[in-house]
């Protein structure tokens, strides 16, 4: 299973991945994880996308897939993935493409999760995360203990780019540049929807199912 979640920012990708990871034992691939570990490394790469992402812009093509690619071909990828913000604009779906072919692979689907724009700034305003990159909302999934991650313990902390104005940039850039990949993977009949304003128990429910008849048909 080669899965690929798509959506607007504060969309639930990250939450569904962490849970969707665990049901069907994928390798869960976020690009936006991977830059911000690479920028609190303070590496060369780190530094110059924190410029991109903390004004709510894309990291280059050319650095993003890069790394992208180089993780799916890692021993833990091989037998799937769920890739969690990336491809985010056509040349890097094509790049994905190219890769796939190449490793004689396949993508099995495209996961979008929508949610309108009014949704998006509420849930991201309210997003808190853990050092290991758990996520909660402090009114719609909260921690058993606030402000502490029911998982590590490490204190929860706003991302930089969760700032309302930086919000609204991610999510014109979202509609520029990453919502013709909607299509893209449509015409390719690999498109799934999912209706991110219902709870997370019930989008995690539909995902599931849907993967679940997906794997059936791949084995048959
Ligand atoms: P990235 O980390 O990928 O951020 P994003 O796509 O903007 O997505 P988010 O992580 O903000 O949201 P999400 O959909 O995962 O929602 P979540 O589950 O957290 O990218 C960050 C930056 O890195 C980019 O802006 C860019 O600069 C760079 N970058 C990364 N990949 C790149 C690429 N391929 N190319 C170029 N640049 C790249 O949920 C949000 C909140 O809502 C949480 O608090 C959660 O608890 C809550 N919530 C989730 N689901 C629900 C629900 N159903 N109901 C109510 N609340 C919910």
């Amino acid at each position: 299973m080669n899965l690929i979640l798509l959506g607007p920012p504060g969309a639930g990708k990250g939450t569904q991945a962490e849970r969707l990871q665990q049901d069907f034992t994928l390798a869960h691939i976020s690009t936006g994880e991977m830059l911000r570990q690479a920028k609190a490394d303070g590496t060369e790469m780190g530094l110059k996308a924190q410029e991109f992402m903390d004004a709510g812009q894309l990291v280059p093509d050319e650095v993003v897939i890069g790394i992208a690619l180089e993780r799916i071909s890692k021993d833990d990828a091989r037998d799937g993935f769920l890739l969690d913000g990336f491809p985010r604009t056509v040349p890097q779906a094509e790049a994905l493409d190219a890769e796939m072919a190449g490793l004689e692979r396949r993508i099995t689907a495209a996961i979008l999760i929508e949610a309108p724009d009014e949704d998006i700034v509420r849930r991201i305003s309210g997003r808190r995360v853990s050092k290991s990159g758990r996520v909660y909302h402090v009114e719609f999934d909260p921690p058993k203990h606030e402000g502490r991650c029911d998982v590590d313990g490490s204190v929860l902390i706003q991302r930089d780019d969760d700032k309302p104005e930086t919000v609204r940039e991610r999510l014109a850039v979202y509609h520029r540049q990453t919502a013709p990949l909607i299509e893209y993977y449509d015409a390719q009949g690999l498109l799934r929807r999912f209706d991110g304003t219902r709870s997370p128990t019930e989008v995690h429910d539909h995902i599931r199912a849907t993967i679940a008849t997906l794997r059936l048909e791949d084995e048959l």
